[in-house]
């Protein structure tokens, strides 16, 4: 099956997420993408049936294909929501049409935005009090600020899951060659202020362990709320 020019092969991955991702990967094969891949995605998957989170939140969409893997995991888990963030419009209209091929377009929302700027706004608009399990999977210098935001608005509580994915071979994932400097820098993207400066909560202990899939070379850091130390 191929995901370039057939149409037929296309069709008939319609409604099924895992011949869709099987698809991506043919693809990806051939082509450099940044995407989780089976092997990682594996763990986290391991990690929603275990956490069966409500709503889960990803930083990245990109081509959609972890929104597509861990909806699915979180679909298929009791879950009500998957929202994947993403600044770039244009992977984000083509993730949108992955995800439509892989039916699970009234699960999976994808909204083109600064993730921060989302992450607050979902956080004022009173849609999200706490994470449940939040994957993130961006530019790496940038992965503190979202965990400090979370802290800031009090979303990190027992149970809080934090997925940080390439952690080890951030290079492959983010070589910013040819990436415009906006992109580079969006968590404060040129011209722009920080919506919100914040330390986060420095009091907060939290208990980090890496995990590699087998034969794999990078590894994702999951990290568990552990408590809050007395300041
Ligand atoms: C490595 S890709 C995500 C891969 C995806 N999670 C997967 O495994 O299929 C990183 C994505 O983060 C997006 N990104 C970078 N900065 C962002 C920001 N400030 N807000 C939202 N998305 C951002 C990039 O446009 C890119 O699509």
């Amino acid at each position: 099956m191929s995901l370039q020019d057939n149409h037929e092969d296309l069709e008939k991955a319609r409604g099924n997420p895992h011949k869709v991702l099987a698809l991506v990967d043919e693809f990806a094969n051939q082509n450099a993408m940044m995407i989780v891949g089976g092997p990682k995605g594996g763990i986290v998957t391991e990690l929603i049936k275990e956490q069966q989170p409500k709503i889960m939140i990803e930083m990245g969409c990109y081509f959609g294909y972890s929104a597509i893997l861990f909806g699915d995991a979180a679909r298929q888990n009791g879950g009500e929501c998957y929202h994947s963030l993403e600044l770039n419009p244009d992977w984000a209209a083509a993730a949108r049409q992955l995800i439509e091929l892989a039916g699970l377009q009234d699960f999976v929302e994808v909204i083109v935005r600064r993730r921060d700027v989302i992450l607050d706004k979902f956080y004022r608009d009173g849609k999200i009090t706490n994470i449940e399990i939040l994957f993130i999977y961006h530019l790496k210098p940038a992965y503190l600020t979202d965990v400090k935001l979370c802290e800031h608005h009090g979303m990190i509580v027992p149970g809080s899951l934090l997925l940080a994915d390439n952690v080890i071979y951030p290079d492959k994932g983010y070589n910013t060659t040819g990436l415009l400097e906006r992109t580079v820098k969006s968590w404060m993207p040129v011209g722009d202020v920080p919506f919100l400066e914040t330390i986060g909560n420095p009091n907060i202990v939290y208990q980090s362990v890496l995990r590699q899939p087998e034969g794999g070379r990078d590894e994702t850091e999951v990290t568990r709320f552990v408590g809050v130390q007395e300041a």
